[in-house]
């Protein structure tokens, strides 16, 4: 039983409670990384008002999970290891972005198991986004 069904069309994008339930994971998301101590260099990169990063990234997480391409209708494509690229990406940041989505996802009302996908999912785009930070790279 490794596979599990959640990469499958919207399986994914109705399981996070659609375009509300992830709008709140969003929310707690941000709450985590602008209390955290750990998530205080990764706060600093954000604007003071986050209002339209909470926004954008439930936009983005929509598409991302098989739901409606919300970022891509609104603003465009975005190519999110390129797009971060501007920002002085360490490990530290990349760890706290996880760590912050990671408690934020343990709070929802989603399954345990769709829980663990999610956590494990969102491991490759934080990953990408701090190999292709030119602060590795220079
Ligand atoms: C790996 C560590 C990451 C860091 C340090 C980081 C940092 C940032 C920063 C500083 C912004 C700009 C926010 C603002 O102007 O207030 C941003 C925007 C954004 N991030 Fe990240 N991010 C990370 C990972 C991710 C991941 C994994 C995703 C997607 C799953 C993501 C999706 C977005 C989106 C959609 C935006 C909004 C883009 C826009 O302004 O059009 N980020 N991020």
């Amino acid at each position: 039983m490794n596979e599990t069904p959640f990469g499958f069309m919207d399986t994914s994008y109705k399981a996070a409670g659609g375009i509300e339930g992830i709008a709140k994971l969003v929310e707690q998301f941000y709450l985590y990384m602008d209390s955290e101590p750990y998530a205080s260099s990764l706060r600093a990169m954000h604007s003071e008002d986050l209002t339209i990063a909470k926004e954008r990234l439930t936009w983005f997480i929509s598409g991302w999970l098989g739901g409606p391409k919300l970022y891509h209708e609104n603003i465009g494509n975005i190519n999110i290891p390129n797009f971060h690229r501007q920002f002085p990406v360490t490990e530290v940041e990349a760890n706290a972005w996880h760590e912050c989505m990671t408690k934020a996802i343990n709070d929802q009302p989603y399954t345990e198991e769709f829980k663990a996908y999610l956590i494990k999912q969102f491991r490759f785009p934080v990953d990408m986004v701090v190999k292709a930070s030119n602060i590795n790279n220079n």
